[in-house]
């Protein structure tokens, strides 16, 4: 088995989608943004708050160097901007959860914890940047991606099925 990179936007469902996946199959899930909160000892939103974005991405750079040294057979969930970071192709497939913004944003909004949600997610706070940052970002996660995953009104369960059979 080979690792498998669930990378896309904030909201687009990775965290859930790992979850079914794992359900379903012999993968275990690791998530790039759980290993730094438990490194710092700290919320990604305090780590931005306080140590600044920065000090976030050299701390996902050091995640990316152990994922690319010591993981196998492992489903990785990763937080949105995690694709910038160098030669992640080389830790394993990249899959792409796609949506377009409107539906993101009305998926998360339609969650009943959707205050914390958005709250717990710095870049989400300004609905217009992160609209200029899903513009941005969307053609280098299309031209990153290896298997893509248009998650558009399809459940979590549905999504990992359409993944397990792709990969
Ligand atoms: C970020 C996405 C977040 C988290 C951090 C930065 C980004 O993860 O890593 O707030 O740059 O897109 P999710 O994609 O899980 O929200």
């Amino acid at each position: 088995m080979k690792n498998i990179i669930l990378i896309g936007f904030m909201g687009v469902g990775k965290g859930s989608v790992a979850r079914e996946v794992i359900k379903h199959s012999e993968y275990i899930a690791i998530d790039t943004d759980d290993m730094i909160e438990s490194m710092e000892n700290k919320k990604i939103k305090k780590i931005f708050q306080e140590d600044g974005e920065k000090h976030f991405r050299a701390l996902e750079k050091k995640v990316a160097h152990w994922l690319q040294t010591s993981v196998k057979n492992t489903l990785i969930s990763t937080g949105g901007g995690f694709y910038k970071q160098k030669n992640i192709k080389d830790i394993g497939l990249i899959v792409l959860l796609d949506s377009p913004f409107e539906n993101i944003i009305k998926r998360i909004k339609e969650h009943p914890n959707a205050v914390k949600k958005i709250k717990k997610r710095p870049l989400l706070n300004d609905m217009k940047l992160a609209e200029e940052l899903y513009d941005e970002r969307r053609p280098e996660y299309l031209e990153m991606a290896d298997i893509v995953i248009d998650v558009t009104n399809k459940s979590a369960y549905d999504c990992a099925k359409e993944l397990l059979r792709k990969v």
